[in-house]
């Protein structure tokens, strides 16, 4: 039997971060983030759709998706977000599953499942544990302005846009803290991987 673990948390709450650890610790990871840019490659039918609903402009000319074209057409219009909504995720939800089933064929006994959109896109009900990955308001507005060159103004816009972060922490099975330092995340981590091997 094959563990499916969530994992989650607010954008830029360092869901990449402890997903890094958890690697380290040798438990395989499916990455959304990861998924989503390979089906959306070069003469996917993704991108293809794409193309059709939001124009040509969001293709680069060497055929890859222009993300930042396409995060300012949808982050300004609520009909635009949920049509690229519409488009990617059953395409998305389709290749992770197919990862997920991959891996169980390999009867690993735990599978990571890294999914900004865990629970707004429901993969919550196909986990068997949820972590959530937590820091507070200041610091998620901090560090998603230093990671990604937002404005505050841009950065409010996209953390708005998500299931408040507090909501996700109240219906976590396991809480990682990560307002602190790395090395104080990389404990609760630690701990985490233990409970994972001991109950394997
Ligand atoms: N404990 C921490 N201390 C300082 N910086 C951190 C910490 N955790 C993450 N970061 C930084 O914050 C940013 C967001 O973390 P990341 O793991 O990319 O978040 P997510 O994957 O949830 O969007 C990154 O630039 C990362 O290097
Ligand atoms: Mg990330």
């Amino acid at each position: 039997m094959t563990r499916i673990i969530g994992l989650t948390g607010g954008i830029a709450s360092g869901k990449s971060t402890v997903s890094n650890l958890l690697r380290q610790a040798g438990l395989p990871i499916v990455d959304a983030d990861q998924i989503t840019r390979q089906v959306q490659r070069p003469g996917s039918t993704a991108l293809n759709k794409l193309a059709a609903a939001f124009g040509n402009q969001i293709i680069q000319p060497d055929g890859n998706l222009n993300r930042v074209q396409l995060g300012k057409r949808v982050f300004a219009d609520t009909a635009a977000r949920q049509e690229l909504n519409q488009i990617m995720q059953p395409l998305i939800r389709d290749a992770i599953w197919q990862a997920v089933d991959t891996l169980k064929k390999q009867n690993v006994p735990n599978v990571i499942l890294d999914v900004p959109l865990l629970y707004e896109q429901h993969y919550d009900e196909d986990c068997d544990l949820v972590v959530v990955v937590t820091v507070s308001p200041e610091t998620e507005l901090r560090r998603l302005m230093a990671r990604n060159h937002y404005s505050a103004a841009e950065a409010r816009a996209r953390i708005a846009a998500q299931m408040p972060l507090s909501e996700k922490v109240a219906r976590a099975d396991v809480v990682i803290d990560n307002d602190a330092s790395l090395e104080q995340t990389r404990r609760q981590v630690a701990q985490l991987v233990e409970h994972l091997q001991n109950k394997r």
